[in-house]
């Protein structure tokens, strides 16, 4: 992970925000080449899911054929949103913080194991994962008896990592940044949505919040949808934007961020039919990540438990990633498809809603009231072949564009070998991205700087330059501009040579295979074209 934090900060993929102040952490800035790279990852989504869709035929899996629209909210919405999503009341994660370090730490992330020596038993804290972790909480009790390395047998391990979730009291606990025990304060709730204030008054009548995902946006403009447009069920609606969670502890680069982006559908269907379409969407969207890059031994989908469901989710699953951040063995979120039932909407119609039994009911206050109201509108749907009226279903497949970009630039770190200017094989780093997500499709290179070789080499980057991203470069030998390429990620180089004013035509090189072959300079259009697109292929 530190050569891919490394590669990305080099070469202008991502960077901490405000660095020259330190930097602010959960934050994260895109450079040059990480823009491009994570407005592909937007871009391929929207496509696929959106312009691209084909509403007239059912796509293969699906149980029938379906509409699909685009939407772009506010991120500031009435509060009243939040208060009926149940995000005013329920969006909070436990946090403890540390009396000693003045840190603060979530709950469920610190980990640790209880040691004994002598007469003495203590939880020895960490924040750290897998091997890390246990290398410092074995480093932590070691210090905190003031034994040395060669003493560690005198330790008697009671237990292996658990949750600090697990521990009852905290008296005997050995905070991660602490030198004493018993520090921790014990667990509160903390909201994770930022406040705001809108107009120039900053009293709580005032008070807005930054939307901590983007779905809301879209449940309450779904009677806009309907009624402006000819769309009927079974229909998605889909978004993309920023998103905004004060996290308690930020981590793992971009991972958990405090600003991030989210690519959410919100897909409306008959209630009948929503178990299948759930089994559409999860199937779906797990191979799209596939079809980007992601090796299926590092990608899982995994059907959630019973007890990890919402109180109105009929069903969820997460695609996953084995992020090299993690212990071995363990996975990390890339998206999450949700069975939401009619939650959504009747939450926006009637008010908050909690389960009561087998049902959702309107929560109410002390006075026998509604706790939040809802808007009161009808949200429900009326069929005009059946006749009938009814609160569509969701199925909501919800991914993170910036995890999403991490984990396609995860995949494609690789270091190999290939051989250098002068033939030898030598050490080299390549980001193996789909062509579709490189943020630079083709560079272009005059071999030399003279015998006409860079006015050749210019016209043909005029020629790519309005078909997609492309790089001229002449400077240094061919072999280490190769290797700059590979290094982001530049699927293929394209070289004017001393055959090209003969014939011409150019070299073609292919990033992965390190294949070459030539063909006609006037073709570098459609050829390029055709290779990202995956209509061309790679000669054999
Ligand atoms: N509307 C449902 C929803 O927001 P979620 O599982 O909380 O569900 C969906 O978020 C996706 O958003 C996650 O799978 C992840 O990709 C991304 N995401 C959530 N929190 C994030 C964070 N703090 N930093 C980066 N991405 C995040």
């Amino acid at each position: 992970m530190d050569a891919i934090v490394s590669l990305c900060r080099r070469r202008g993929f991502m960077f901490q925000s405000s660095e020259i102040y330190g930097g602010l952490n959960g934050f994260w800035d895109y450079g040059p080449l990480g823009v491009e790279l994570k407005r592909n990852v937007r871009e391929a989504w929207w496509r696929d899911m959106v312009t691209s869709h084909n509403e007239l035929v059912a796509p293969p899996g699906a149980p029938s054929s379906f509409a699909m629209v685009g939407l772009d909210c506010t991120i500031i919405m009435h509060p009243q949103v939040w208060k009926c999503s149940g995000h005013y009341d329920l969006f909070h994660d436990y946090m403890v913080d540390c009396r000693e370090s003045k840190r603060r730490y979530r709950h469920d992330q610190v980990q640790g194991r209880w040691v004994v020596k002598d007469d003495q038993r203590i939880f020895v804290a960490t924040e750290l994962v897998g091997a890390e972790a246990e290398e410092d909480v074995l480093h932590k009790a070691l210090k905190f008896f003031g034994l040395r390395a060669k003493d560690a047998e005198s330790l008697r391990w009671e237990s292996p990592l658990v949750s600090l979730t697990t521990v009852e009291r905290f008296d005997r606990v050995l905070a991660p940044d602490a030198k004493t025990l018993g520090t921790l304060t014990p667990p509160r709730e903390f909201n994770l949505m930022f406040k705001t204030y809108v107009g120039a008054l900053s009293g709580e009548e005032n008070a807005a919040f930054l939307r901590p995902e983007t779905a809301q946006g879209i449940f309450v403009n779904f009677k806009n949808v309907l009624d402006s447009t000819r769309v009927k069920l079974p229909f998605g609606i889909a978004q993309v934007g920023k998103s905004f969670r004060n996290e308690i502890t930020p981590r793992n680069f971009t991972f958990r961020s405090r600003e991030f982006e989210q690519m959410e559908i919100e897909f409306f269907c008959r209630p009948e039919t929503s178990r299948a379409w759930y089994e559409y969407w999860r199937n779906r969207r797990y191979q799209w990540y596939v079809d980007l890059g992601l090796g299926r031994e590092r990608l899982r989908l995994r059907d959630h438990e019973p007890s990890e469901l919402s109180h109105y989710s009929c069903g969820t699953a997460d695609v996953e990633y084995a992020f090299p951040f993690l212990a071995p063995g363990d996975f990390g979120e890339l998206e999450g498809v949700a069975h939401r039932g009619d939650f959504d909407l009747r939450s926006h119609m009637e008010g908050k809603l909690v389960r009561q039994g087998d049902a959702l009911a309107v929560e109410v206050g002390p006075d026998g009231q509604p706790k939040y109201r809802g808007s009161g509108r009808d949200l429900a749907y009326f069929d005009d072949e059946t006749r009938e009226k009814f609160v569509p279903h969701v199925i909501e497949p919800s991914a993170g564009a910036d995890r999403a970009t991490l984990a396609f630039l995860c995949e494609a770190y690789q270091e190999d070998e290939a051989p250098d200017e002068s033939g030898k094989p030598a050490k080299r780093t390549v980001l193996r991205l789909h062509p579709r997500l490189a943020p630079i499709k083709a560079a272009v290179f005059p071999l030399v700087k003279k015998d006409g070789m860079p006015e050749i080499a210019r016209d043909i980057y005029a020629a790519l330059k309005p078909l997609c991203n492309v790089f001229y470069d002449e400077k240094g030998a061919v072999g280490r501009r190769y290797r700059r390429q590979d290094e982001i990620g530049t699927p293929f180089c394209i070289t004017v040579d001393s055959q090209t004013a003969a014939d011409g035509t150019v070299t073609i090189r292919d990033r992965d295979t390190l294949k070459q072959w030539r063909i006609r300079a006037d073709d570098c259009p459609a050829v390029i074209s055709g290779l990202i697109s995956g209509t061309a292929q790679i000669p054999e």
